[in-house]
């Protein structure tokens, strides 16, 4: 993604990570999310001629973190995480925690769920979310360490973001989560639309990052939407939004 003032650019992370280097247009700046390999950030940031800013962390699983040393070693920067277990985290940073970068601001918003310590960054004036393992295309992250209640309510408070919202995941599990998808809502109508939107991204890009957050709304199967397929089948199993979620995330845990 390009605005005027900076580049948002997927690192490619492990099998299916991924990690985002934004970088100002203007002073070269950097900031890192949710390094896993040290070598293919530092050799970017190195051929782009960037300065590392900071970097950024949403949670403390491996695949998030497992960059940050060899990072370190090169480059003395700040990490901001939510968890000071995390290796060389320096700022900690909690629910509602806003920080400033030199181009760039987020707000630190908690969803616990994937795991208690997980924390999105949110841009509201640039319409970025940086949601980790939470929320995926077409998917949320698998419950591990918190419950489902905390789970749905982190993805209640994501829904309630801009529409505009472009949102940058921790992994690339696109494909499957379609297959998932299409294996509840075997009617849906827009399913055809959908996979062509994914493939045609994908063939352009290798990437189905960013997405929009609006138009995943209406599709997510973990998001309650008003969609009529949704609804339909929650009032068929006479479910409220919470069993419906707990269900759906049921199901997909066993698919
Ligand atoms: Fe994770």
């Amino acid at each position: 993604m390009n605005n005027n003032s900076y580049v948002i650019s997927i690192i490619p992370q492990l099998k299916d990570n991924y990690s985002y280097i934004i970088s100002s247009n203007n002073n070269k700046n950097a900031i890192v999310v949710d390094p896993a390999d040290a070598t293919s950030i530092l050799r970017f940031i190195k051929d782009k001629k960037l300065s590392l800013e900071a970097i950024i962390l949403t949670h403390h699983h491996s695949d998030h973190t497992s960059g940050i040393l060899g990072i370190l070693d090169e480059i003395n920067v700040p990490v901001y995480s939510p968890n000071k277990q995390i290796d060389g985290t320096t700022n900690l940073v909690t629910n509602k925690d806003k920080i400033n970068f030199s181009f760039i601001s987020f707000d630190i918003i908690a969803t616990p769920g994937h795991t208690l310590d997980h924390i999105v960054y949110y841009s509201k004036l640039g319409k970025i979310l940086f949601s980790g393992d939470t929320l995926f295309r077409l998917g949320c992250g698998r419950v591990f360490e918190g419950t489902y209640e905390q789970m749905f309510t982190s993805l209640e408070i994501l829904k309630n973001l801009n529409d505009e919202t472009e949102v940058y995941c921790g992994h690339e599990y696109t494909l499957n989560n379609f297959k998932f998808l299409q294996s509840i809502f075997t009617d849906m109508k827009e399913l055809e639309l959908i996979k062509e939107q994914i493939l045609k991204q994908l063939k352009n890009s290798n990437f189905s990052i960013p997405f929009n957050l609006g138009k995943e709304k209406k599709v997510n199967p973990f998001l309650s939407t008003n969609s009529s397929y949704y609804q339909e089948y929650k009032q068929n199993k006479k479910f409220d939004d919470f069993e419906m979620f707990s269900h759906i995330r049921d199901l997909k845990n066993n698919y």
